[in-house]
């Protein structure tokens, strides 16, 4: 289990959920055991996972401690050897990632799938066009561009995306903060269920970097819980609300930012500290 050192919380039943504030809180997207081997190298050996409603939990971890591969399997992009995904409780197997974004999980990848040439509005809707009503759009394929720009517009709005005025901007002419608040907005459009982000600020400056922060908060608050895959301890620190320790294929511990300070948090990340 992944307790935590020290904590000042009552210990109930359920050890995990005492330490980290979430007693009572409904687990929408699990993982228990996951394997994850390539040839000789084991990504995940018994990774667990859990999100909660409502949070943003943070996944830290060094490099090679499985963080991506975790994700991939959340997201369909792998499928693990062995183990149990649970959503809202029911097991669930994805095995492409139009699985899993079909079933709620919308993923956005460190290397952003976004299409330069087209404006805000069509990558939006990229892969999910809003077709014409009637047979102009059943037989002909016709777009309802009207329509995407609409609920395009209306999408940013409730972001509160401000950095995005023309809808009908090209992306290739967006910074790159603006690019990865594109992505989010997609995300979030259509991710009923979970968002998942890794390292959304990476290539970003601090401003643009403080823009995605606080899409991230828009997202907390419009109820949709986020997996946020990150380096920056600040970031981390300043977002989340429990944070999942990666390390060496499994999850070490489950911490949060008032029960732990950010060199604990690198001491457990490290093995310098045990969990
Ligand atoms: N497609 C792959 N093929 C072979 N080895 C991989 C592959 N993906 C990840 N690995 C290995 O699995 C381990 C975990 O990698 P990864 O999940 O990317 O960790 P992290 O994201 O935490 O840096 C590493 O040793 C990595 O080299
Ligand atoms: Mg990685």
């Amino acid at each position: 289990m992944n307790l935590i050192p020290n904590d000042p919380t009552p210990a109930e039943d359920t050890t995990t959920a005492a330490d980290t504030g979430t007693t009572g809180r409904r687990p929408v997207l699990t993982a228990s055991g996951l394997i994850k081997a390539y040839g000789r190298v084991e990504a995940l050996r018994g990774a667990d996972f859990e999100l909660f409603a409502g949070e943003v939990l943070a996944v830290i971890g060094d490099n090679g401690a499985g963080k991506s591969t975790l994700i991939k399997c959340l997201s369909g992009a792998t499928v693990p050897d062995s183990g149990v995904l649970r959503l809202d409780g029911r097991p669930v197997q994805f095995r492409t990632p139009q699985q899993a974004k079909d079933a709620g999980i919308e993923t956005v990848y460190q290397t952003l799938a976004v299409t330069p040439a087209l404006d805000i509005a069509s990558n939006l809707y990229l892969g999910r066009e809003i077709r014409k009503k009637g047979p102009l759009g059943t037989v002909f394929r016709l777009l309802d561009t009207a329509a995407m720009r609409r609920s395009a517009e209306e999408q940013i709005r409730k972001l509160g995306i401000a950095t995005l005025q023309d809808i009908t901007q090209p992306v290739e002419t967006l910074s790159g903060g603006q690019r990865q608040a594109v992505a989010v907005a997609r995300a979030a459009a259509f991710g009923s269920k979970v968002v998942i982000l890794d390292e959304p600020t990476a290539a970003l400056g601090v401003r643009e970097s403080g823009q995605v922060s606080e899409l991230i908060k828009r997202l907390r608050d419009n109820g949709l819980p986020v997996v946020l895959i990150s380096h920056d301890m600040p970031l981390v620190f300043e977002l989340a609300d429990r944070i999942h320790i990666q390390r060496l294929g499994r999850r070490a511990a489950v911490i949060t930012p008032r029960s732990h300070s950010m060199e604990d948090a690198v001491a457990i990340m490290t093995g310098a500290r045990p969990a």
